[in-house]
């Protein structure tokens, strides 16, 4: 952290006496006021519900400029992520820093891939579940049952550790997905196949049966691993946020990480890409394109509670630039399947291009966000709906695990521990029942 050349003179309108608070600037972005002193030297604290402008960390691992358009991974932007590197590269930058050169990049490969099975155990906790259980209340189990069986890797402060925690985390989750897909489809599991890429082996654990070998569509690979590039990493959301703060407590990581999928569940977050499907799924129920306007009109009535999911992001005010190459794969993949006029499809457009010249959407700066176009994706891949956060998750504990290492090795790093302006009752005694 660089102090800036700036201080901020905070004063107050009751005369007591005003503060100079230090400024500090990133490398890119806006400067931050260092507030780490202001209860000590004033008695306040700052009210900032959803952290609308509080930097909670200092990182180098993400960064988004809202109102450009911009992703950059480690500085790299995204739309050369997704068109020059893979999945596991990307993994590999998030995690160290920088992308792999040759050696590293097989080096990695083969170390991730040495972990992709999960203890045999792991079968039986999933057993418990219903078989309509929703996959991402079962990968919130899964995940954090993880922590009773890797207790060899559970010492935070320990840097190895921490790294061969990352691993596990990124080579299992692939597996945990499918595995809890097939349970709830009544299938067996399919065993992770070492030669395959990891998103070819994805899919082969997720659509493969014993009776038959399955062969990968490199069209459909492509854009699955182009799915997790998109969704590995985005600085401090929700999600990753509640990672942090889970994991500032020194807890098991995988029980840091499990606390990222339940955050992730929510609509306004991951689960926005299966409420985005659901809501294309009802208009066309009601009529499709012709429908359109009708749906608008309720999304722009305050009273009824419906948004337009897959639109509008607390960051973004420009076009998400992971929706652009979401998009991209979207036409790539309805055209390898021959579905060019998916109905569904159609009806996006319509919708993305209705609402792009709305002034409720311009003048709030709405644009569609990667969850627009990614559920398309991968309902034509054949993932069902409720599979859709899942596979964000799988993708993100990339991220959420090397947010969770850069916290824990950063010395400035403490519990996170948020205060409260408190407007209950003030102190006042119990009385007898009677008096009550
Ligand atoms: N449809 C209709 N109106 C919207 C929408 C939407 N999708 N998003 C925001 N607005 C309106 C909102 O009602 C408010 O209007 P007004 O100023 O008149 O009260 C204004 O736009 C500002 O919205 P906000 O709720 O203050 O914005 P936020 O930054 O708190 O919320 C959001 C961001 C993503 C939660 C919200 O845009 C939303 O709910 N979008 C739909 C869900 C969605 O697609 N989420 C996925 C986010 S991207 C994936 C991820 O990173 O997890």
């Amino acid at each position: 952290m660089k102090p800036s050349d700036l201080k901020a003179t905070l004063s107050f309108s009751d005369g007591s006496p005003s503060i100079d608070l230090p400024v500090y600037a990133g490398s890119i972005g806006p400067d931050v006021v260092d507030i780490r002193k202001l209860y000590a030297q004033t008695g306040k604290f700052t009210y900032d519900p959803g952290f609308m402008s509080t930097g909670a960390c200092q990182s180098t691992i993400t960064f988004i400029d809202g109102d450009k358009g911009e992703l950059l991974y480690r500085g790299y932007p995204i739309e050369q992520l997704a068109t020059q590197c893979d999945f596991l590269d990307t993994c590999y930058l998030l995690l160290y820093g920088d992308l792999p050169n040759a050696k590293q990049q097989t080096d990695f490969k083969t170390l991730v891939t040495q972990h992709t099975m999960v203890n045999e155990q792991m079968q039986f906790f999933l057993r418990g579940f219903r078989r309509d259980a929703h996959p991402m209340a079962v990968m919130t189990g899964l995940v954090g049952a993880l922590s009773a069986f890797y207790h060899d890797s559970t010492d935070v402060h320990n840097p190895k550790h921490r790294e061969v925690a990352a691993i596990r985390l990124i080579a299992k989750m692939p597996t945990l997905v499918s595995m809890s897909y097939k349970y709830g489809i009544g299938q067996p599991y399919i065993y992770p196949k070492n030669s395959l890429s990891y998103a070819a082996n994805f899919m082969r654990m997720m659509f493969g049966t014993p009776c038959e070998e399955y062969e990968p569509n490199d069209v459909l690979v492509r854009a699955m691993d182009r799915i997790f590039i998109l969704h590995a990493d985005h600085e401090q959301n929700a999600s990753t946020s509640t990672v942090r703060l889970c994991g500032s407590s020194g807890t098991n990581p995988y029980a840091a990480i499990a606390a990222g999928v339940a955050c992730l569940w929510g609509p306004a977050h991951g689960g926005a890409n299966e409420a985005c499907l659901n809501m294309l799924e009802e208009i066309q129920r009601m009529g499709g394109v012709d429908k359109i306007g009708e749906f608008i009109t309720q999304v722009k009535d305050k009273n009824s509670n419906v948004k337009l999911m897959g639109f509008g992001h607390r960051v973004y005010r420009n076009y998400d630039p992971r929706a652009k190459l979401m998009r991209e794969s979207c036409h790539e993949v309805l055209g390898a399947l021959g579905l060019q006029d998916d109905p569904l499809f159609k009806l996006a457009m319509a919708l993305e291009k209705i609402a792009l010249e709305d002034d409720y959407f311009v003048s709030r700066k709405l644009y569609p966000n990667v969850d627009y176009y990614s559920g398309i994706v991968q309902r034509a891949i054949g993932i069902p709906v409720s599979l859709f956060t899942a596979i964000f998750a799988l993708a993100r504990t990339a991220g959420w695990i090397a947010q969770l290492n850069e916290m824990i090795g950063d010395p400035e790093y403490k519990i996170g521990r948020p205060r409260q302006l408190y407007t209950g009752s003030v102190r006042r005694d119990v009385k007898p029942v009677a008096k009550r």
